[in-house]
């Protein structure tokens, strides 16, 4: 996997000695490493040497956030959560990381994300008989093949040109321009099931058929006799100045009367708080800038939701947590400052509750899903989320804006289905089902800031999407 990190800075125009590449390569996050150096550095060098990465190497691995909030994240983290009554903790990171960030923990990771998804393909009919890719292009007939994609690029004549692997080879694929398959959007270290012919010159396979691991067929939640309902509650963002305190107060009060027998659960996912530091002149648009007592205030807001509610709370991209997915849960030092009774969690995380499996994911890659496949906006979330269902992956694509840490196992594979599907992030509000998968995306409890009208971005605030789990049926309350 070192040629793909190596290529993915190649094609931002940045090019490194060998030896620089392997002391890049060494580092946590090896992408993230020499962007920021460079970044610091006054001049960019034609070819980066060890001499120039040097200086970079004693500082506190890169990005771009004040100390206070590096050293609340990376101080000793909380114990892993545990399962409580009907809240099982079926799959988190927290207490399993083991990355350090080399060359080894990568392959091993790339080839964990391979194995998973090759495995839910291998059940797919197109596929029976599959090839390894190295001898894919031996055979004068029809092959069938499972491969990660490497890159994808268009041919001077128009085609696309697709470059694949397997734990053993690589191989070219094309698709050719009149092809069904032409407009699809493939992203990068996604994996595919390929169905093909050898060119007559044996030296590429022609693509006939792209096979997705994708959900089986499904109708949707079967009733139980659960009387529960679960509530979403994304991108609080305490700590801002945009924080939206009358729509908050109007939802406590509701949790408090009419709702007060109807919610029994609250799920947290992510940006919790605004952080610090976390973009460019955020300092601006703060309300409290302080990280503690930022997290100190969502823990006295957390405090006025009725008691009898079971909250469980994971980070997102703003926390004070490791940036690199899948996040642990928040630091020991964070952990002491809520109510025992919460439940914190890893991002991503799956959660059994009353029978019912529940995948919330912050939802940073949307980011690198609506920048990479034609069609999503931030308008339409839950098109991007279907987009993950179907390739059965949170977030393939790396060295995008999602910085992806290579644990021994890929947690941001879908290889169990979910009965519920939660993300935030985008701070766009809404319901839908794919194959039977109920989806939500949760909303804020921020308005409109600064920095998203100039990025025209318009958030749907103050909603509160909850699911009755005895049925599956879901309905959006609005507070703004
Ligand atoms: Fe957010």
């Amino acid at each position: 996997m070192r040629d793909r990190i190596l290529d993915t800075l190649a094609n931002e125009g940045i090019l490194l000695e060998p030896s620089a590449a392997d002391m890049v390569l060494t580092r946590d996050d090896p992408l993230n490493f020499v962007r920021s150096a460079l970044s610091r550095m006054q001049q960019q060098p034609l070819v980066v040497t060890v001499d120039d990465l040097r200086p970079f190497v004693a500082a506190p691995v890169v990005r771009t956030v004040a100390p206070a909030m590096e050293e609340v994240r990376s101080g000793p983290p909380a114990p892993p959560p545990r399962d409580d009554g009907d809240v099982k903790i079926l799959r988190d990171i927290t207490g399993n990381s083991t990355c350090e960030g080399n060359i080894i923990d990568f392959a091993r990771y790339f080839n964990d994300r391979f194995r998973k998804i090759k495995k839910i393909l291998a059940g797919r009919r197109e596929l029976v008989g599959c090839l390894p890719v190295s001898k894919a292009t031996k055979f004068d007939r029809d092959v069938r093949m499972v491969a990660m994609v490497n890159e994808v690029r268009t041919t001077k004549n128009g085609h696309k040109l697709m470059e694949v692997e397997d734990e053993e080879g690589r191989c070219p694929v094309l698709i050719l321009k009149d092809s069904p398959l032409a407009n699809e959007s493939i992203v990068p270290d996604e994996v595919v099931g390929i169905v093909g012919k050898t060119s007559t010159k044996g030296d590429l396979v022609v693509l006939n058929e792209l096979i997705r691991p994708d959900l089986p067929l499904r109708k949707g939640m079967q009733p139980t006799d659960s009387w529960a309902s679960v509530a979403f509650m994304s991108d609080v963002h305490v700590g801002s100045n945009t924080f939206l305190h009358k729509p908050w107060e109007r939802m406590i009060h509701w949790l408090r009367t009419e709702g007060k027998d109807e919610v029994q659960y609250l799920l947290v996912p992510g940006d919790v708080v605004d952080g610090i530091g976390i973009f460019p002149g955020q300092e601006e648009e703060l309300e409290i800038d302080d990280i503690f007592a930022q997290y100190e205030s969502l823990a006295e807001h957390l405090k006025e939701i009725p008691d009898d509610i079971r909250i469980i709370v994971q980070p997102g991209n703003h926390d004070a947590v490791r940036p690199a997915e899948p996040q642990p849960t928040f630091p020991k030092e964070i952990f002491k400052l809520f109510d025992s009774s919460m439940t914190l969690v890893g991002n991503p995380c799956t959660v059994e509750i009353e029978g019912r499996r529940i995948l919330f994911y912050h939802g940073r890659s949307l980011d690198d899903w609506i920048g990479s496949v034609q069609g999503l906006s931030y308008n339409n979330p839950l098109e991007a989320m279907k987009e993950m269902l179907k390739r059965r992956h949170m977030a393939p694509i790396y060295g995008g804006r999602t910085p992806l840490a290579p644990e021994k196992e890929d947690f941001l594979v879908i290889d169990e289905v979910p009965d519920i599907f939660v993300t935030g992030h985008v701070h766009g509000a809404g319901i839908g089902e794919y194959r039977g998968v109920k989806m939500i995306c949760a909303s804020t409890w921020q308005a409109q800031t600064p920095f998203q009208r100039m990025h025209n971005f318009n958030p749907d605030p103050a909603k509160l999407p909850i699911t009755h789990l005895g049925t599956g049926e879901t309905r959006m309350m609005d507070f703004a």
